[in-house]
């Protein structure tokens, strides 16, 4: 049994592996009733449009089908129930359980108690290592992965994506530019992580300072549930946004990624520049997720 609840499980020729799968995937080069008669099971704590769907829609085009907890206010964790409770007794309705919880470490936690793989769908300012693969899937389609100048702006504090993007990068020899509003900076135990691992952090406020010379610029937004007020929510909220000036004075090959949603960091005049590769990301979520997929059930 295989879980993916974190990408510090997941050594680099395990996700070049998963990422070629997921490129024959997208040249249609799979078995479509590879999961026929399997069930897999959707349990999100938090909103999610993306990943949720296209965990629906990989499982759905690989045979299989999905159950959804629906919402947290009509199940039973609405009584009370607790999430090992939870993972023990669904663990006997599917045959693998995508997860996505407030709380970091919760993924972890019901991989314990799960007697059927576990995905994490994202656990609080944790992990969300789908998210990664799809991110890496993505600049894989431009530039080859090795040796890249990355920059991380946004909410590098709460935002778990720049947390598991950043791991991963690691593994390939990336030089990070950590670019966040004052307050919202990488954690200092991930910024050790990556050095320890022969990583380069930078780190600036001013993402005018380093977009010169990146080859990829991951934007994200600010993760307004995980502030413990409006007010320090307001203080931050628009202090940056990524304009086609900005785009335009950048090197040419530079891609513009975000996880999404969007909200005001990206001016949509940027949507129609070649470099931004932000929706075309979002659309690999399906075959990475059915490369996934076909890993843990199979
Ligand atoms: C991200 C998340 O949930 O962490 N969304 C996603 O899965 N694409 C990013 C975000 O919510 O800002």
């Amino acid at each position: 049994m295989r879980h993916i609840i974190s990408v510090r499980d997941l050594r680099r020729d395990e996700i070049d592996r998963l990422l070629d799968r997921a490129a024959e995937i997208e040249a249609r080069h799979f078995d479509p009733h590879l999961l026929s008669g399997r069930i897999l099971g959707l349990f999100f704590f938090e909103p999610s449009t993306r990943t949720r769907m296209s965990f629906e829609s990989a499982m759905a085009r690989l045979g299989g089908v999905s159950l959804n907890m629906g919402s947290v206010e009509a199940s039973s964790v609405a009584k009370g129930e607790t999430l090992a409770d939870t993972i023990r007794v669904v663990s006997g309705y599917v045959d693998a359980i995508v997860l996505r919880h407030p709380k970091e470490g919760a993924a972890r936690l019901a991989a314990e108690f799960a007697s059927v793989p576990v995905i994490n769908a994202g656990d609080g300012a944790g992990q969300h290592p789908s998210q990664t693969l799809l991110d890496l899937y993505t600049i894989r389609k431009s530039m080859p992965l090795d040796g890249l100048r990355v920059g991380l702006l946004g909410d590098l504090r709460y935002g778990r994506t720049t947390h598991s993007l950043a791991i991963a990068l690691s593994l390939y020899g990336a030089e990070i530019a950590a670019i966040a509003p004052k307050g919202l900076e990488l954690p200092s135990g991930i910024i050790h992580e990556l050095n320890g691992s022969g990583t380069p952090v930078t780190e600036h406020t001013a993402v005018e300072e380093v977009i010169d010379d990146l080859d990829v610029l991951y934007v994200t937004r600010i993760q307004r549930e995980r502030f413990p007020d409006t007010a320090s929510y307001l203080d931050v909220a628009s202090s940056y946004r990524i304009t086609p000036d900005l785009v335009l004075r950048a090197r040419p090959h530079l891609i513009v990624l975000h996880p999404l949603p969007r909200l005001d960091e990206i001016d949509p005049g940027v949507d129609a520049l070649p470099n931004a590769k932000y929706f075309e990301q979002a659309h690999h979520g399906v075959s990475v997720r059915m490369a996934m997929l076909s890993e843990v059930m199979t």
